[in-house]
C-alpha cells in the first residue's frame, strides 16, 4: 500500500483535528494540526507585543518563533512547543482563538508556516488539517476532505472541549468567534479557506465521531491502492 497525504480543511470547531489524530493513529500515520502553529504564533506575536500592522516589527518576531512537535509520553498525542515552551494547552484559550484569524492573514507568517508544513509532509504518510491543505500546502493531496457543520453544534461541542479541559466560555460568545473566524478566514486575501475542486464534503453536524472517521478511513485506503 502507497503511502499518501490526507488533507482536511474546513470551518472552525467542526471537529477537524479530533477526527484527523484518529485517521492517523489508525494509518499510524503522523499528524499535524497546521491550526495549532498558526495560534503558537499568534500566542508568540501577544506576549512579545508584536504590532500586527508593522511589517519590520512582524518579520522580526518571527524571526525568533522555533515550533516543534514533541510527544510527552509513548504514544500520547502530540503537542506543540514554542522556542521549546509546551504551549498546547495555552494556545487554546480564547485571548488566542481572537486575535488567530488576524495573524493567519498575514502574508510573511503563512510563507513561514507552509514551508515547515511541506517540510513534515515530504514523506508523505500524514493527515494535516487546517484551511489551505489541500488548495495550497499540498494541492497534490491523494485525499482531500472538506468539513463542516451547523453552527450551533459546533459552538457546543468547543464548549464542551473547554470545559473538559477545566475551562469555560458562554455559548454566545464561543458561537460569535467560530463566526467571525469562519468569515475572516474565508474572505481574506491570502489562502482563503476555499474547498479544493477534488474535496470531499463532509457535513458533521449530525454524524457522530466514530462515523467521521470510519468515513475517511474508506475513503483514505481507497486511494491507498
Ligand atoms: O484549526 P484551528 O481552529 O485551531 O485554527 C486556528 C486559526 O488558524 C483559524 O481560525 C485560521 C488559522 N488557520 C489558517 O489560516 N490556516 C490553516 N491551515 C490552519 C489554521
Amino acid at each position: 500500500m502507497k503511502k499518501i497525504i490526507i488533507a482536511i480543511d474546513g470551518l472552525s470547531g467542526c471537529g477537524k483535528s479530533t477526527t484527523a489524530k484518529s485517521v492517523a493513529k489508525a494509518l499510524k500515520y503522523a499528524y499535524i494540526d497546521s491550526g495549532s502553529m498558526y495560534r503558537a504564533v499568534t500566542l508568540h506575536f501577544l506576549e512579545s507585543g508584536t504590532e500586527l500592522t508593522n511589517s519590520e516589527d512582524i518579520r522580526q518576531s518571527l524571526e525568533s518563533v522555533q515550533l516543534d512537535f514533541r510527544t510527552l509520553e509513548e504514544g500520547g498525542s502530540q503537542r506543540i512547543f514554542l522556542n521549546g515552551r509546551d504551549v498546547e494547552d495555552e494556545i487554546r484559550d480564547m485571548e488566542v482563538s481572537e486575535l488567530v484569524s488576524e495573524v493567519s492573514k498575514i502574508k510573511e507568517v503563512r510563507e513561514k508556516l507552509v514551508a515547515i508544513q511541506r517540510n513534515l509532509g515530504e514523506n508523505r504518510g500524514v493527515v494535516m488539517d487546517g484551511r489551505d491543505i489541500g488548495t495550497v500546502v499540498f494541492p497534490g493531496a491523494e485525499l482531500k476532505v472538506f468539513m463542516y457543520a451547523d453552527l450551533n453544534v459546533r459552538a457546543d461541542r468547543r464548549r464542551r472541549e473547554l470545559l473538559d479541559k477545566g475551562k469555560s466560555a458562554a455559548f454566545e460568545h464561543i458561537a460569535r468567534n467560530l463566526n467571525e473566524r469562519d468569515h475572516i478566514d474565508s474572505t481574506r486575501k491570502e489562502s482563503p479557506l476555499l474547498k479544493a475542486a477534488d474535496a470531499v464534503e463532509m457535513d458533521t453536524s449530525h454524524l457522530t465521531f466514530d462515523d467521521q472517521v470510519e468515513q475517511i478511513l474508506d475513503l483514505a485506503r481507497d486511494r491507498m491502492n
